[in-house]
């Protein structure tokens, strides 16, 4: 996990601290070190773990693991100022690779994203094959009609403008209007169109967890990094 030695150039924009031409402006400045030994050349390999720059530490050298609770209202595009990057460091923006959400929450659904720059990692949460549970707590507008569960468990719903049917998934009834919905597969607007399909409309949609983790703890609009235990394990 980029623990080897890395050009300083491609290590730096790779950060996003700037591009790797511009990283020559500030290696003549003598603001980049190793050990407290300015560096002088952009082809030098240094281990990022000991990269300094005007004395600080790197932000993150290694991958990001993220942990976010999204608030209601807010997008999870790129390009959206007010949307969920708005709440992570600038510069993470800039990071190659992108540092982006595991999937997407709409604007209306709150509640757990996962967000990294590890595209392995980020595969592995999304593939089918790996099948990773998600699960929803949904308010609905109708009462339960009773056949919901058993649908959902069949592996045989069929929603609007598809050819496959979604995988089973599980539903836990809490009350006639609310249920905790698991999934094992992300598609587009899932949950909503799940319930237009079985004929009823979802008011309310929260994830609660992925995988093993929840987000106990962590109000709206906050985030922390995975423990070590909780991110993938380092290779080699
Ligand atoms: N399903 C939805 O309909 N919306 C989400 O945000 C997530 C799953």
């Amino acid at each position: 996990m980029n623990a080897s030695p890395e050009r300083i150039d491609h290590l730096l924009s790779r950060l996003g601290y700037c591009s790797r031409s511009e990283v020559r402006d500030l290696l003549r400045a003598g603001r980049v070190a190793v050990d407290a030994v300015p560096l002088r050349h952009a082809r030098a390999k240094v281990l990022p773990s000991l990269v300094t720059l005007d004395g600080a530490p790197l932000d993150h050298p290694q991958p990001l693991y993220i942990l976010y609770h999204k608030p209601l209202g807010k997008v999870c595009a790129h390009d959206d100022a007010r949307g969920i990057y708005a709440d992570f460091p600038e510069r993470w923006r800039l990071r190659r690779p992108c540092f982006a959400s595991v999937g997407r929450l709409d604007k209306e659904t709150s509640g757990l994203l996962l967000l990294t720059d590890d595209g392995d990692w980020l595969h592995r949460l999304i593939a089918p094959r790996f099948a990773v549970p998600r699960r929803y707590r949904v308010q609905l507008q109708a009462p339960l009609q009773g056949h919901e569960a058993a649908q959902l468990a069949s592996g045989t719903l069929l929603l609007e403008g598809e050819k496959h049917p979604c995988r089973p998934a599980e539903l836990a009834v809490l009350g006639d209007r609310e249920v905790l919905l698991t999934l094992r597969e992300g598609r587009y607007h899932e949950v909503r169109r799940i319930f237009a399909a079985l004929g009823n409309v979802v008011m309310a949609l929260h994830r609660e967890s992925y995988g093993d983790l929840t987000l106990a703890g962590l109000e709206p609009g906050a985030w922390r990094e995975l423990t070590r235990a909780e991110r993938p394990e380092e290779g080699p």
